[in-house]
């Protein structure tokens, strides 16, 4: 899905991760080097990579929390995973100031302590990178999809299920638009038999289908393929089992109004 903390759908998170990567790794090795050839201005370019490398981690952390919160879709296992690859590098950094203050100075000769917390911090930090590569290649959070005439990422909040989710002119066939109403994720769309409302939810694995591929009456998970009838919420093709949640729909005057489902319809006052 479309990163929200971008420029141009360029993500900001995995352009400013090279730097505490690089950084932190960096540090580690001068000290391994320094130690071995018991160099007092490698030691120094350690502790000056550990501090930079702490506070470029802090400063990538944002836009990556920024897509966590926005972007990743809730219970999902990609949620799940960004949780985890986001405490473990606060792991990483929190034992890197750790190390940081019990040198005391930048040319202290790191002891066997500081090497051993290093390296498994660095083991540590590339569990937390291979994390974030699922996200990135497998679960596809940041990546602007194009599909054949999907046109851009649509997305709309309403403040209410009584305001219209879109007009009907702005979807064309196989065009959708994600609503957040009323705590919930609604895919609106135009499939060949007209206008649909479905859950923005796989229920494989939670995956975003609003990021997917509408073709007929037929919308595709992006994260395993599962398909999906738009109108009965019916599986096609797994890996999944169940159908997704399909909602009502109204169109007046051209305006299109989805229809809460039961449980969450507003209670009468
Ligand atoms: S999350 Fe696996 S197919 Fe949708």
């Amino acid at each position: 899905m479309r990163s929200r903390a971008q420029i141009k759908s360029h993500p900001i998170h995995p352009m400013l991760i090279v730097l505490p990567l690089g950084l932190l790794l960096g540090s580690w090795i001068f000290d391994l080097i320094g130690k071995a050839t018991n160099n007092e201005l490698l030691w120094a370019a350690s502790y000056y990579c550990a501090i930079t490398g702490i506070v470029a981690g802090f400063c990538a952390a944002i836009p990556g929390l920024i897509d966590w919160i926005g972007v990743v879709p809730p219970k999902s296992s990609g949620k799940n995973r960004g949780l985890l690859h986001g405490g473990l590098n606060v792991l990483v950094l929190v034992v890197f100031i750790v190390i940081a203050v019990h040198r005391t100075n930048a040319i202290a000769e790191p002891g066997g302590f500081e090497l051993g917390l290093m390296t498994a911090a660095v083991i540590v930090l590339g569990i937390s990178g291979w994390l974030g590569g699922t996200l990135a290649y497998r679960n596809q959070i940041g990546v602007d999809h194009r599909y054949a005439n999907a046109g851009e990422f649509k997305e709309r909040q309403l403040d209410s299920w009584e305001r219209p989710a879109c007009n009907q002119s702005e979807l064309s066939e196989g065009q959708m638009m994600l609503v957040r109403v009323g705590g919930e994720r609604v895919v609106v769309g135009r499939c060949s038999e007209g206008m649909v409302a479905f859950a923005d939810h796989c229920t494989h694995k939670g995956g975003p289908l609003s990021d997917g591929a509408l073709v007929g009456c037929t919308v595709q998970c992006p994260w395993h393929g599962s398909q999906f009838d738009v109108h009965t919420g019916r599986v096609i093709a797994g890996p999944a089992k169940s159908k997704i949640d399909v909602y009502d729909l109204e169109v007046r005057g051209g305006e299109v109004y989805i229809t809460p489902r039961k449980e969450t319809q507003p209670k009468a006052a």
